[in-house]
């Protein structure tokens, strides 16, 4: 455990009642979302389209990424700042070798729970190392359940067979469950929506339907391309009838309906048309130790340095807690009078 009051923060009472720095905009800090890698075998066109991440693009060195222990000496300082959750995340996650063994070393810190974000394609040979490491919770990327559709979403043609495939391990595995992750986009996927719904529905998973964003500035993103949750709502609702749920937690970013009749839930990611940056308590690590406050951001705040300059965490912590105090992102909520993509940071790299 991080001692306690080595901040240099005045304490602070969150509005969820809980301990750690406050942003300027009165927020907390509850979720660290680390990236343990830039890579990705899949090259979505709204994340890491093939023209821009081909053969000559550079990744981090291994040098240049942060060591499990480093990892963990982040989570273990973000702990005793207030965060709660970890959810890792890449590229894509499960590329990183021994992945099991940093859920482990994470999964130890008091206080923290964990989560990844996957696309499910190494699923089917890793859900049970992860489960038994004591990662508790699996969210899988899947964009539609028709293998054309698919293939052209995930840019390399990979069969949609083998990601169902993983989903099963998972729920296998005890990780059910499991919320799946659709990024809707206009003319692409978007016939497939209730598919996923349908899919959702009779094996138990919760579907999230994201809005396609204008992160990164490769993607090529237009604001016709975004299919609003409100669309996505009415076209689910008119064939399985919803109904609103509370959030789960403060902040939380999806919105939840349930089915009324008991199908389980769903939940819609509506970033772009209802912004929900007024609650946002997470701050993002890439692999390479950059500290984010937020996925627009067009820079981050080097902790590798500080990681590799000295062994003392109340370094680190005051650090951690300058960056967040000094917080004021809500770029979401001012997309609308920004217009220039300039040079902001990729999802892969910031993670998803
Ligand atoms: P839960 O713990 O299950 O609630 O997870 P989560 O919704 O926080 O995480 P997940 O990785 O499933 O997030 C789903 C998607 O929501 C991401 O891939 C992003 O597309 C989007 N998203 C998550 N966090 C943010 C954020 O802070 N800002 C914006 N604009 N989009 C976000
Ligand atoms: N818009 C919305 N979500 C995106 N993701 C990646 N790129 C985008 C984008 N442009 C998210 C997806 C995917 C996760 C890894 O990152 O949710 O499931
Ligand atoms: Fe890879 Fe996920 Fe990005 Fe697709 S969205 S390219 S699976 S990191
Ligand atoms: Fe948080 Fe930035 Fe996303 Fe707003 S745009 S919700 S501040 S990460």
């Amino acid at each position: 455990m991080v001692k306690q009051g080595i901040t240099t923060a005045a304490p602070a009472i969150a509005p969820d009642g809980g301990a750690g720095p406050l942003d300027r905009l009165g927020r907390p800090m509850r979720d660290l979302r680390v990236s343990v890698t830039d890579r990705c075998n899949f090259r979505c066109p709204y994340c890491m389209p093939g023209e821009v991440f081909g053969r000559d693009f550079v990744f981090l060195r291994s040098d240049e990424v942060l060591r499990f222990e480093e990892i963990t000496r982040v989570v273990r300082v973000a702990a005793g700042l207030g965060v709660t959750k970890i959810r890792l995340t890449g590229g894509e996650p499960l590329l990183r070798r021994q992945i099991e063994k940093l859920v482990m070393m994470i999964a130890a810190v008091d206080g923290i729970e964990t989560a990844l974000t996957t696309n499910g394609s190494l699923l089917v040979g890793k859900a049970r190392a992860l489960k038994e490491a004591g990662l508790g919770r699996v969210t899988v990327s899947l964009d539609s359940l028709d293998n054309t559709v698919f293939q052209a979403m995930n840019g390399v043609g990979f069969p949609v067979e083998r990601v169902l495939e993983g989903i099963a391990a998972a729920a296998e595995a005890g990780f059910g469950p499991i919320k799946v992750n659709v990024v809707v986009k206009r003319n692409i996927n978007d016939r497939s929506v209730l598919d996923m719904a349908r899919f959702g529905r009779e094996n138990g998973h919760t579907v999230r339907f994201i809005e396609f964003m204008d992160v990164g500035a490769t993607n090529g993103w237009r604001l016709d391309d975004v299919v609003p949750a409100a669309e996505i709502l009415e076209a689910i609702d008119a064939v399985f009838p919803l109904e609103a749920v509370p959030a789960d937690y403060p902040g939380e970013v999806a919105r939840r309906y349930r089915y009324r009749d008991g199908g389980g839930e769903i939940g819609l990611i509506a970033s772009v048309s209802q912004p929900f940056c007024r609650t946002c308590t997470r701050a993002r690590l890439t692999a390479d130790g950059n500290l984010f406050t937020c996925l627009f951001a067009t820079a981050g705040h080097d902790l590798r340095a500080v990681l590799r300059a000295t062994e003392d965490d109340a370094e680190l912590s005051a650090l951690l807690a300058r960056v967040w105090r000094a917080r004021g992102d809500r770029y979401s909520e001012e997309r609308s009078s920004l217009t220039s993509a300039g040079k902001r940071i990729e999802m892969s790299y910031v993670g998803g």
